[in-house]
């Protein structure tokens, strides 16, 4: 399996840019945003627990995290990967993440890091905030956001710095051209992959 981390402050393109990851390497997308949405919309015990912490900005706790992504990781086994989006994002649940990996043989492949300035952000998530109907998109929400993904997220950044499948993507420019640089780092596992092989 190939397993990818996007990574990124919120509005970075985590989502866009794993749509196209998807398209072009045939990955399951796993965001736990998404999934949580989704709980949320369905009413369901874990979407009202849930809602609690984003309308707030803040992450949800990481034992409701683990418990979600550990049911879905076991639907993925088999397929050719995934790509992981908006999770980890404590150290706690890179370690979690490190573990269930484990128990197939697997691991991180590669971290990708969308670098997006706060002002760019701020500006892209004011914009959705406009269509998307996400509580979680408006001004003091996404300061929220921001500052939490600085205090509580960034320390991930060195977890996987420590195990040197870290790289930074610059995440400004053109949804393609962004699309590329990351291309050029997934190819480069692929191919020093292939190179072990023979
Ligand atoms: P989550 O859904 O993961 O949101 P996020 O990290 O805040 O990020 P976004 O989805 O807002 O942005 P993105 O990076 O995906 O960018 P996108 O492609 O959409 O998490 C939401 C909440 O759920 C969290 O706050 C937390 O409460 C909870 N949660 C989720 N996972 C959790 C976890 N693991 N642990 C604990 N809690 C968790 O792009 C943004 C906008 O910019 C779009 O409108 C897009 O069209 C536009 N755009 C994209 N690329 C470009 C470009 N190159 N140029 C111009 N505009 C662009
Ligand atoms: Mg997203």
């Amino acid at each position: 399996m190939l397993n990818i981390v996007i990574f990124g402050p919120p509005g970075s393109g985590k989502g866009t840019q794993s749509k196209k990851v998807v398209e072009a390497y045939g990955l399951e997308h796993i965001s736990t945003g998404e999934m949580l949405r989704s709980e949320m919309k369905n009413g369901t015990a874990l979407g009202v627990i849930a809602k609690k912490h984003i309308d707030k900005g803040h992450l949800v706790p990481d034992h409701v995290i683990v418990g979600m992504l550990t049911r879905k990781l076991k639907t993925c086994r088999g397929t050719k990967g995934i790509i992981l989006d908006g999770f980890p994002r404590t150290v706690n649940q890179a370690e979690a993440l490190d573990q269930l990996l484990a128990q197939y043989g697997d691991q991180v492949d590669i971290l990708l890091n969308l670098e997006v300035e706060d002002e760019e952000l701020i500006k892209r998530l004011l914009k959705r905030g406009e269509t998307s109907g996400r509580t979680d998109d408006n001004g003091n929400t996404i300061a929220e956001r921001i500052l939490v993904y600085k205090q509580v997220t960034t320390p991930v950044i060195d977890f996987y710095k420590g195990k040197g499948v870290y790289r930074s993507v610059k995440g400004t420019g053109s949804v393609d051209e962004i699309f590329a640089r990351m291309q050029t780092a997934i190819d480069a596992v692929l191919h020093e992959r292939m190179t072990k092989v023979k």
